[in-house]
């Protein structure tokens, strides 16, 4: 009889293999960073010839070594003594490789060419306001989606198989119930609160200097639990967070002088994804178990803090001596529930990433039904800018005055990337829902987080969710945490609540 060690020797060669793929990825993360944050811009150039350098030995390996150490190892581990984690690492990886394998190589370089041209012509696009020079890129990029689609293959909708790159096992038809059934009830409560007399955020618009306002998030930062002695915090023009291996998980914020919930929130924000990544099982690395379950999921944890933690009464109870502190005259006469109120104002508008929190979904709705439009073939490019102003004056009651304020906005679809903005919206419904959960197993939570006790709330998400690493879909993750799949109702009652005491509506949506 041989013993366990010979029979996980095909495991460990995979694993062994995966942490190589994972070094080569971690290095590429690692110079993009740097080309965000650092980079001299006599650079680029080369930059980018390093980068696909690396992107090439990663897709080599992943093509010409993988597949053969990946049969091994499911050989091995259909033997009983290997465990159910073992298990479920080769399915996952099994699972994305004949994904990967469904699009032929001239298919992947033709995507990737036509996206990194369609993006140099889409920033031009945006700065001159000029939508008809992006058309014809937008119109390729729609036409490479399609046939993604076809090759991937689906049941119901080709944006099913989109949608399956960023959500794995979620349909269509599933997401757009949820959003349909949500639509009247947001729309509701939206109009509710515009009716309800405006809340005052205007003592929030005095200057601050950098060095304050990065160094009060900083404090912030370290009382969710962000270590910075396995991460550190700087400026980019667009807010991300980036891992290189669990130890060394970064994120960067912005900063306008006039507006401290501007560096404060997406600093949070990113926080909460860096959390995430930070807590990963590091004995994992390269491996399903120690990756992120997905996109919503990691939306959920990154929103969970910057919306229902960080924009609640009780994280502002215990941290406005620390703010009064760093801004001694903007806070005047003021309260901890004058800025609890300020950092909750909805007031539609026209760009996604500044929306508030309850207007945000709506931003995403009109771009789902967009997506499916233009992917089967009901919407064409050229009636995108009209039908996207119709679609915001009828649900934001928002004018849109030009293209760059409207269609232009987002980076996503100049990338190639349809089927991403639903994992927004459902981020915020599984934070919502993940913090019932937490709040029925930790009980007093939020006499905690008055008293600036983060730790309750980081220490459950590690064992609830980081702990689980890749090895279930969300709604399995969804599932196991708290008894049943995605539910919008506990995000329908914490938006509505926290809006009664806000502006004193009171409605049952
Ligand atoms: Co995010």
């Amino acid at each position: 009889m041989r013993s366990f060690d010979t029979m996980s020797q095909a495991y460990e060669a995979l694993v062994d293999k995966r942490q190589e793929i994972a070094d080569l990825a971690s290095a590429s993360a690692l110079l993009s960073w740097d080309q965000e944050v650092l980079m001299p811009a006599g650079a680029s150039a080369r930059r980018a010839r390093q980068l696909g350098t690396l992107a090439s030995l990663q897709h080599k390996m992943t093509v010409e070594e993988l597949p053969r150490l990946l049969g091994a190892a499911e050989a091995e581990v259909a033997n009983s003594e290997a465990t159910q984690t073992q298990r479920l690492n080769v399915q996952r990886i099994r699972e994305d490789l004949t994904k990967q394998q469904k699009l032929p190589a001239a298919f992947v370089a033709d995507m990737a060419e036509t996206s990194s041209r369609a993006q140099r012509v889409w920033e031009g696009a945006r700065a001159q306001n000029d939508f008809a020079s992006f058309q014809p890129w937008l119109e390729k990029i729609v036409a490479l989606k399609q046939q993604e689609a076809q090759y991937y293959g689906y049941i119901d909708h080709p944006y099913d198989a989109l949608l399956d790159s960023y959500e794995p096992g979620v349909r269509t038809a599933k997401v757009q119930q949820l959003f349909d059934a949500m639509k009247p009830r947001l729309k509701a409560l939206l109009d509710a609160v515009m009716a309800a007399p405006q809340v005052d955020d205007s003592f929030l618009m005095q200057p601050i200097g950098q060095d304050l306002q990065m160094a009060f998030s900083a404090s912030v930062l370290r009382q969710m639990g962000y270590s910075f002695e396995h991460g550190r915090q700087d400026l980019s023009a667009h807010p991300f967070c980036t891992s290189f291996g669990m130890e060394d998980v970064r994120i960067t914020t912005r900063y306008r002088p006039n507006d401290i919930g501007f560096l404060l929130y997406s600093s949070i924000h990113e926080g909460g994804h860096a959390l995430y990544e930070q807590g990963l099982k590091s004995e994992a690395y390269g491996m399903p178990e120690g990756e992120a379950c997905s996109l919503s999921i990691h939306e959920s944890m990154s929103r969970m803090w910057e919306n229902n933690i960080a924009r609640s009464e009780a994280f502002w109870n215990y941290f406005y001596p620390s703010f009064s502190a760093i801004y001694p005259d903007g806070l005047k006469g003021q309260s901890a529930e004058r800025v609890f109120a300020a950092v909750n104002k909805v007031a539609p508008s026209l760009i996604r990433i500044e929306a508030d929190e309850l207007s945000y979904h709506f931003h995403i709705f009109i771009r789902f039904e967009i997506e499916q439009a233009l992917v089967a073939g009901t919407l064409a490019v050229r009636d995108l800018p009209a039908y996207w102003n119709a679609q915001y004056k009828n649900y934001l009651g928002v004018t849109v005055p030009n293209d760059a304020h409207g269609v232009l906005q987002d980076v996503h679809w100049s990338l190639g990337a349809m089927g991403y903005f639903a994992t927004y919206s459902l981020g915020s419904f599984y934070a919502a829902q993940f913090l019932e959960e937490a709040r029925k197993q930790l009980p007093n939570l939020d006499e905690k987080l008055a008293v600036g006790e983060f730790h309750h709330l980081r220490e459950w998400l590690q064992g609830q969710i980081y702990d689980r690493g890749r090895l279930h879909t969300s709604d399995e993750l969804c599932t196991i945490i708290t008894g049943r799949e995605l539910d919008p109702e506990p995000f329908v009652r914490y938006i509505s609540a926290k809006l009664a005491k806000v502006y004193g509506v009171h409605l049952v949506v």
